[in-house]
Order: C-alpha cells, then structure tokens, then sequence
C-alpha cells in the first residue's frame, strides 16, 4: 500500500483516479504550514503539490518519498537539484495548463485594451455620454506581441494571437527558427531590441536566476510609452517595485499580472493602488476544465509512475 500526501485538494475527478486502485491510501492536507507538514510528510511515497513551497527542510524528512506530482507544471516551489540528489522523480500536468492561461492572457490583454474596468462603472452610474470619450479603448488589430518562451503555452498563445490579427514575435533561444515561422511568428535573437516595438510583452518563461527581475526599469525605459506586459508566468520576473515606478511615471501604459513575487500579495505592496495594473490571484489555470484536467493528471502521474510506465511528456528532467 502506498501512502500518498495530497498537498491541497484537487478534483475530485483526480480522487477517484485514486479511489479506483487498491494500492493506493490518500490523505488531504489543507494546512500547509510547514509546522503542520513537518508532522506528516515522513509518512508519504508520494506528493501531490500544488503551489505551496516543500521547504528542504521538509524535503529532508521526507525519508519515503519517491515522487512529486505537481498540479501545475511550474515547479520553482522545490528544489530541484535536492529532488536529483535524493533521486525524487518529479512529474508535472504539462498536457493540463496551456489552453487555459493563453485565454487568461486574451482575458487580460482585451480588459486593458477595452478599458473595461473604467466603462463597466460607468454604466453602473449611469453614465453614457458625458466625458466618455476620456476612456479611451484600442485594438488588438495589427498590434506587435513579443511571446518571450515558446513552450506549452506560447505554443497555444501564437493561435490565439493570430486569429485576433497581431503580429507575432518570439523569443526563446531554445526554439528553431523554422518551428516558430511554420506557426505564424518571426524569431527574435535580441530581446532588448525586441522590447523597442512591441505593443504587448507576454512572459511565459519558467522562474530561475537567469529570468529572476528580467523585466527590471532600465529595460521598461526602452518599451514605448503605450506598451503593456502580461505576466502569467511567474512573480519575480518583472520587478514589481520598477513596474509601480514605470507605471507612476508612465514609461509604459499598463500591466496585467496574474501572478506575483509573493503570494498572497503583501497588502502593503503599493501594486494594489496603481490604477495601471490588472490583476487576478494566480488563478489564470483555474477555469472548470483546467482544474479536471490537472486532478486527473496529477493523480494518474502517481498511478503511472509506481505502474512503472511513466509518461515522458509529464517528466522533469532534473
Ligand atoms: N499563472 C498560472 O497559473 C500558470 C499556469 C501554468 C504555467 N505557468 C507558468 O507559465 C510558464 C510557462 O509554462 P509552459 O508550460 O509554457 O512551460 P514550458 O516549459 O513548456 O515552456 C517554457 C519555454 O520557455 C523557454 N525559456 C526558458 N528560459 C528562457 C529564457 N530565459 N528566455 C526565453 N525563453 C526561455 C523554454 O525554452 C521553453 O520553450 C512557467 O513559468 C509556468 O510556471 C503559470
């Protein structure tokens, strides 16, 4: 019997994956203080994680543990070099995501564009004609979009792009030319002179050293004052404190970000008041779908990996 840790919930979809397999006991743990895993997690062959952080302290007690199925496919919330020195197989729902965060995308680059905070008000206090004209509202037609990673959900972004018209750029060093010109974009080598045309900046490259602060005020200074960033990948890669200052000064039109360098959000953090910003609480992959989708191949990751016959699109290579 293995025991398995469901580090908050999932669907119940993913649980009856589960349920259906003798072999299998599952617990669901909804306080993930580290006191509170501290006191369990020694007892698990298995993880399901979703974006609470598994400390190494943590990971150090987990003396049974084999393998960690994130709910998500990011994983900057452990330790990766720690997973391969303890040989701790690490799985991702890297089929689950894509769909639902280029749509989240969409969600936020058409609320800035259409300015639709502002107007939905308006009509809630009755206003249809005077000063309208002040809100003022642009296209996606013709707009540039520079899609900076051209992973999983670049991939499904560059539709989506398309069919709204935009022109496509992007960057991912990792990427062939050919593979991204066969889809409708143009590669890009230089991002800092890519930064100098675009018409919206969409992050969706993972969060390490080399991408932490990224997008930091000096590089902002070059993007032209009607420009917009889109961060759905992680907080941390634009520098929050240079945004409210690019923003404030108006180096850049506006941002939408649906993730940020802590979370929750710290209620002092000076994002929250710039009218310049949009935002959502991390949940760009939370539509009903995507959820499903992420429990169930959270839950057959686990299944999959102690049947011995592990989906290679679903591990991390450590
Ligand atoms: N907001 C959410 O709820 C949510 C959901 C899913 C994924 N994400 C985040 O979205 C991001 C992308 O996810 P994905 O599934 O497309 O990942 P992916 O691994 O499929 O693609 C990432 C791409 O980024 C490229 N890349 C890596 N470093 C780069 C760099 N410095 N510059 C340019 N390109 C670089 C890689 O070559 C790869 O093609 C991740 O950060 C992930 O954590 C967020």
């Amino acid at each position: 019997m293995y025991k398995i840790g469901i580090i908050q919930k999932i669907h119940d979809k993913g649980l009856e994956l589960l349920d259906a397999h003798r072999d299998f006991e599952y617990e669901i743990i909804d306080d993930v203080s580290e006191e509170n895993l501290l006191k369990k997690i020694h007892l698990y062959d298995a993880v399901s994680l979703r974006v609470s952080k598994l400390s190494n302290n943590l990971l150090s007690k987990a003396t049974k543990l084999k393998v960690i199925s994130r709910h998500g496919v990011g994983y900057d919330n452990v330790d990766t070099s720690y997973l391969k020195q303890n040989n701790i197989t690490l799985l991702i729902t890297a089929t689950a995501n894509a769909i639902a965060v280029s749509e989240h995308v969409f969600y936020l680059m058409l609320t800035i564009s259409k300015n639709f905070l502002n107007l939905d008000n308006e009509v809630r206090i009755g206003n249809f004609k005077s000063n309208i004209n002040k809100f003022e509202t642009f296209e996606l037609h013709n707009k540039e979009i520079l899609i900076a990673g051209f992973g999983r959900i670049g991939k499904n972004l560059i539709k989506k792009c398309l069919g709204f018209d935009m022109k496509v750029k992007v960057f991912d060093p990792f990427v062939d030319e050919q593979v991204i010109r066969n889809m409708g974009g143009e590669k890009v080598d230089n991002f800092e002179n890519a930064l100098k045309t675009l018409d919206f900046l969409s992050l969706h490259i993972p969060l390490n050293k080399n991408t932490q602060d990224l997008i930091d005020l000096k590089k902002m200074k070059t993007m032209k004052k009607t420009s917009v960033i889109i961060n759905t990948a992680r907080g941390g890669i634009v520098n929050e404190a240079d945004l409210n200052q690019a923003l404030n000064e108006k180096t850049i039109l506006a941002a939408g970000l649906d993730v940020f360098s802590n979370e929750p959000i710290n209620l002092n953090n000076p994002l929250l008041k710039n009218k310049g910003i949009i935002m959502s609480p991390h949940t760009a992959a939370l539509t009903n779908e995507c959820k499903i989708r992420m429990g169930k191949e959270t839950a057959q990751n686990i299944i999959d990996f102690f049947e011995k016959k592990v989906n290679k699109n679903m591990l991390v290579n450590l």
